[in-house]
């Protein structure tokens, strides 16, 4: 006997309890922490393999880690509608960010099994492991494999700890040879769609559970290298220093401030590592990273300029070396219209109430990638202050179920088009 479709309610209670038992999986007890290719990222995968069968999903862990399942439609091996997003997390990170799109994935094509729904095409759903590239200096490797773009370069990146992409793949289960052929050919996916909480403020100001993606952000990020001179913090006249930390800082508050100087711009230095980082010890050596973004590339680019020659003035009057070394760098994105319209039809058949709100995103997302293959487009959902990166990340189940009924909406109405 078939089902009827479930509510907004009933998915976004499937949602959270599935969220539960996915976010058991983390590398640092009492944090949220699962960096690409780690023991929990596997528990994790093997996880989501799991919930996708059960959704009736024919599912495998791909070569680069990601965990991909689909249901044939009418044409075996014919062209799909993909729902993803990530389930790599940033250090001591928010429940949702990722994990709440692959999740809602599942949920839709258990709620269109469970109802005998037929779609005229294949559906699947993929888990991404590379989103954050916090662990190595990649840029969205897991769905850049998807998209033929995987630079074979990343295989050398090593980690903080000194791994090798290669050996921690090898080790996870993975196949760096067997990459290549992830590669998805142009036409085979008619449509990637992708769930993600905001990470920002606008729908909850608007008072909007949804909202539709306009765009996403250009975005850029380097590893910045400065050589001074160690010496005895006691003795060295100030005059005669050449402190790799006191020129490393004075560069991070060039970022900010050009970051500042540019419309609707961000700079950011997450990461600062000095050496030998000896109390008594001016700092010999400095590592530290810069991301920054705009909404448009050529905003990013005189940005990049900007950074560029004040970080080599600043390096030359204190006599410290300089190496930046860009490691990702992704055009400004448009999100696909006709699949935003199908969206906003998503949502105007979820609830009468809600409005198809437009907005710009900030954050770097797998979509980005995607688009470089298929038509793309990501749908948003309100979360507490828009904070996130953080394990205060947090959004309500209502809020869950609602854009899930959305994305449930949105298939069918592809079917729909497909006629
Ligand atoms: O950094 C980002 O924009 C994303 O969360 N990876
Ligand atoms: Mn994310
Ligand atoms: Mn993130």
């Amino acid at each position: 006997m078939t089902q009827t479709l479930p509510s907004a309610a009933v998915l976004g209670a499937r949602a959270f309890a599935a969220l539960d038992g996915l976010n058991r999986f983390t590398d640092e007890p009492g944090k949220l922490t699962r960096l690409y290719l780690s023991p929990a990222h596997r528990h994790a995968a093997e996880w989501t393999r799991g919930a996708m069968e059960v959704a009736g999903l024919a599912a495998h862990i791909d070569a680069a880690g990601s965990v991909q399942g689909r249901r044939e439609g009418p044409v075996p091996g014919g062209p799909c509608v993909m729902i993803g997003s990530h389930i790599d997390t940033v250090k001591d990170g928010g429940r949702f960010d990722g994990n709440l799109g692959v999740v809602a994935g599942i949920l839709v094509a258990q709620a269109l099994r469970d109802a005998g729904v037929v779609l005229p095409f294949s559906l699947e759903v993929i888990a991404f492991g590379d989103e954050e590239t916090v662990r190595f200096p990649t840029s969205f490797s897991t769905s850049a494999a998807l998209v033929g773009r995987y630079d074979a370069g990343w295989f050398s990146a090593r980690d903080a700890d000194g791994v090798v992409l290669r050996d921690a793949l090898v080790g996870f289960g993975g196949d760096p040879d067997g990459i290549p052929a992830l590669a998805r050919k142009p036409g085979s996916i008619k449509a990637y769609l992708e769930i993600h909480i905001e990470q920002g403020p606008v729908l909850e100001a608007q008072n909007e559970p949804v909202g539709i993606v306009t765009a996403i952000n250009a975005q850029k990020r380097a590893r910045v290298r400065i050589t001074g001179e160690a010496g005895h913090a006691g003795t060295v006249p100030m005059a005669l220093r050449k402190d790799a930390l006191a020129a490393g800082a004075e560069m991070a508050l060039a970022l900010e401030a050009i970051a500042a100087a540019h419309e609707n711009a961000v700079g950011t230095v997450g990461v600062f590592r000095p050496d030998p980082g000896a109390t008594n010890v001016v700092p010999g050596a400095l590592d530290f990273t810069i991301d920054f973004r705009a909404p448009r590339n050529d905003t990013l680019a005189s940005m990049d300029t900007a950074i560029g020659e004040r970080f080599a003035a600043i390096a030359a009057r204190r006599g410290v070396g300089l190496t930046m070394t860009p490691y990702s760098h992704d055009q400004a994105t448009p999100m696909a219209g006709a699949l935003q319209d199908a969206l906003a039809a998503g949502i105007a058949r979820t609830g009468s109430n809600l409005s198809a709100r437009r907005l710009p995103s900030g954050a770097g997302h797998d979509a980005m990638v995607m688009a470089r293959l298929c038509p793309a487009a990501m749908l948003f959902v309100r979360n507490e202050k828009g904070i996130s990166h953080s394990p205060l990340e947090n959004m309500t189940e209502a809020d869950a179920g609602i854009a899930i009924r959305v994305l449930l909406e949105t298939v069918l109405e592809l079917a729909r088009q497909e006629g």
